[in-house]
């Protein structure tokens, strides 16, 4: 090769080896995190619209007028704050692709950033590109709780960023605004930006509320936050997010987003913005949607020997299977494929140094018909590994 490896140590992501074991095995895919449902049959109808009014030339860089103004009122409407859709809205490819921008913004060559393990797998190589590292703070279970002391201890005057994700995938916890207070007490005094992945802001459950940092006055002022279309209406496929930030920050994540993606799909985006025009409470539903199939698998697995970690948000649930083995979690994923043909995703993959858990990911965004099956061939294997002793 002529040249060096700017991510020597990435290699196929979990998701695509369990997908890709899942298809050889003929397991039930409920590892990866994407609907096997449709989506609302009115948003489909409004592409089709989209695309024959003519939408189909480059939208605007930072996003097309009417669906920013849009997200300005349903961000409003959610945590009491209106975004200035010109100055402070910018439109993305997915979620994704607003973190990427957001994070070669602020971290240079030789900065910092603080993660949260279990982390999201997007971050790290993104701080990497950008010359920098990322600083990981363990959350362990079974509470997952924030560790702020230690978060101050590790605070420098490298330190450009903190990054935090509420709902948290894979934790499935949620981030309270005691902890977005210790957060901003704790960068008062620095140079330090906040990196708010949001992307599951409506599947909170319980009738918990989700601590938003654009509701948190003093936060929302230092803080990049993202959200993304492919979550909030069930279309991962359709690539579409957006960042929210101050009037400066945004002009300088937009120097990124426009010689990276340029600007997002026209007629995805005129569909989207007519679809919150017609349906603006669409969201609300999703905490309901999300917690009836979170309560289906528990009801489904009790008594079986995989115990549900009760999810608090995101649409994914943990499984703690140490009752019925003692082996790590990669092993115990493998045997739920070749035993059970039930793909699942590992936790401990998520951590640079995991602590001791027999915990697996399961996506619960999937038909009940799917789950129910899911549950079935999961209780069946867990019976036969408990006569043969685990
Ligand atoms: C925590 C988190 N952040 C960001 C994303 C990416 O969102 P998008 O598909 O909109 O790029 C995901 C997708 O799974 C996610 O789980």
């Amino acid at each position: 090769m002529r040249f060096v490896s700017k991510l020597p140590e990435v290699g196929t992501t979990i998701f695509t080896v369990m997908s890709r074991r899942a298809a050889e095995e003929g397991a039930l895919n409920i590892g990866q995190g994407f609907p096997d449902y449709p989506v609302d049959p009115l948003l489909a109808e409004l592409i089709g619209e989209a695309v024959r009014d003519g939408h189909n030339q480059y939208a605007p860089m930072e996003g097309s007028r009417a669906l920013r103004e849009q997200i300005a009122a349903k961000i409003e409407r959610c945590y009491g704050y209106r975004p200035d859709p010109i100055a402070q809205i910018t439109v993305t490819c997915g979620a994704t692709e607003a973190l990427y921008d957001a994070i070669q913004t602020v971290v240079g060559p030789g900065e910092e950033a603080v993660i949260f393990d279990p982390a999201y797998d997007v971050y790290e190589p993104a701080v990497r590109l950008a010359g920098g590292r990322c600083i990981r703070i363990p959350m362990t279970p079974p509470v997952f709780a924030y560790d702020w002391d230690r978060v101050r201890r590790v605070i420098s005057d490298r330190t450009r960023l903190v990054i935090i994700n509420s709902p948290q995938n894979p934790s499935c916890t949620l981030a309270r605004r005691a902890d977005l207070d210790q957060l901003a007490a704790l960068i008062r005094d620095h140079p330090i930006s906040v990196l708010s992945d949001e992307v599951y802001e409506h599947v909170v459950f319980d009738g918990e509320r989700h601590a938003s940092v654009l509701a948190h006055p003093e936060l929302r002022e230092r803080s990049f936050a993202v959200f993304s279309f492919g979550k909030t209406l069930h279309a991962t496929g359709w690539r579409t997010g957006y960042c929210i930030a101050p009037p400066a920050e945004t002009l300088e994540l937009r120097k990124v987003h426009q010689f990276n993606t340029f600007s997002i799909a026209a007629p995805l985006q005129e569909a989207i913005a007519r679809y919150l025009a017609r349906a603006p409470q669409a969201w609300e539903q999703l905490a309901g949607f999300f917690q009836a199939r979170r309560d289906l698998l528990a009801d489904e697995l009790r008594g079986s020997g995989l115990r549900v970690h009760r999810a608090q948000g995101t649409f994914f649930q943990l499984i703690d299977y140490g009752a019925l083995d003692a082996g790590d979690d990669l092993h115990f994923a493998n045997r739920l494929i070749n035993e059970a043909k039930v793909a699942v995703i590992p936790l401990s993959v998520f951590y640079a140094e995991a602590p001791p858990m027999t915990l697996v990911r399961l996506c619960i965004a999937k038909q009940e018909s799917t789950l129910r099956e899911a549950a079935r061939r999961l209780r069946e294997f867990a019976q036969r590994a408990a006569r043969h002793g685990a």
